[in-house]
C-alpha cells in the first residue's frame, strides 16, 4: 500500500513538473497528532524529507525549508507560524527580529534557546510573509505531528494564532485561546502572542508575560 502511495505521489510530481496543477484533497483531521505513514520516523530523515518537500506550492518560492532545531527529546517545545525572510535565507527558525524578542521572553522565565526544540507550523516561507493558507498548514501538519511525537515535550508554547489554532484544531481567535493551558494528547499547550505581534503591539506584552508565567508553572509541576 505504501509503495502504491509513493508511486502515486511521484506520478503527481511528474504531472506537476509538466505544468499540471495538482490540487491535493486533505481529509478532515480529528487529532492534530495523527500521522501520515509516509512521514519519516526519525528527525534526521524528517529533515531531509522537509528540505525536498513539494506537498504544497510554497516549495516554488522558498529559498530553503526550515525544519526546526533543538535537542530531541526536549522538555520544552515552541511552535511558531512560518519562516520569515531571514529564516528562509538562513534555514533556521526565529533568527530575525521576532527571534531576538523571543530569546528575551524565554530568558525572563529562565529558559535558553539551546535547551528547547523550536519549529513552525509551516516549514516554508509564505511569499511576503503572508499568513499561511489552510492547505499549506494541512500539507505540513504531519511533519509537526511527527516532531511533537519525537520531541516528547512536557509542554508546548504556541506562538501566535496560527500555531495555537492549528495545534488545537480550533477556529477561536487567539484572544480566547490564550491565558490558559489546553491539552494535546496529555501535553499542555499554552497559546500566547507571537513575538512579531508584540513588536508591533507592545501593550500586549503584559498578557504575554502572564502566559509565560503559566507556561513556566506547568514545567515546574
Ligand atoms: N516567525 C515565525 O513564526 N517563525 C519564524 O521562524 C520566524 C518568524
Amino acid at each position: 500500500m505504501l509503495d502504491f502511495i509513493r508511486l502515486l505521489r511521484s506520478y503527481l510530481g511528474y504531472l506537476e513538473a509538466l505544468g499540471v496543477e495538482v490540487v491535493p484533497a486533505y481529509p478532515e483531521i480529528k487529532n492534530f497528532l495523527d500521522l501520515d505513514p509516509l512521514v519519516p520516523e526519525t528527525l534526521e530523515d524528517l529533515e531531509k524529507e522537509v528540505k525536498r518537500c513539494r506537498r504544497c506550492a510554497l516549495h516554488r518560492t522558498r529559498t530553503q525549508a526550515v525544519t526546526g532545531e533543538g535537542p530531541c527529546p526536549a522538555e520544552v517545545m515552541l511552535v511558531g507560524e512560518a519562516p520569515g525572510r531571514e529564516e528562509d535565507l538562513e534555514g533556521r527558525p526565529f533568527v530575525g527580529a521576532a527571534g531576538k524578542l523571543l530569546d528575551k521572553m524565554l530568558a525572563a522565565i529562565g529558559l535558553k534557546r539551546e535547551e528547547l526544540y523550536i519549529t513552525n507550523v509551516v516549514k516554508c516561507r509564505p511569499p511576503g510573509n503572508r499568513t499561511p493558507e489552510r492547505e499549506e498548514i494541512e500539507a505540513c501538519r504531519p511533519y509537526l505531528a511527527r516532531q511533537v511525537r519525537l520531541v516528547k515535550p512536557r509542554a508546548i508554547l504556541a506562538l501566535g494564532s496560527v500555531a495555537a489554532r492549528s495545534l488545537l484544531l480550533s477556529d477561536e481567535p487567539l484572544s480566547r485561546l490564550r491565558g490558559r493551558a489546553h491539552e494535546l494528547e496529555g501535553i499542555p499547550v499554552v497559546p500566547t502572542y507571537h513575538p512579531a505581534y508584540l513588536l508591533r503591539n507592545p501593550a500586549a506584552k503584559r498578557a504575554a508575560w502572564e502566559d509565560l508565567k503559566l507556561f513556566k508553572s506547568l514545567l515546574e509541576r
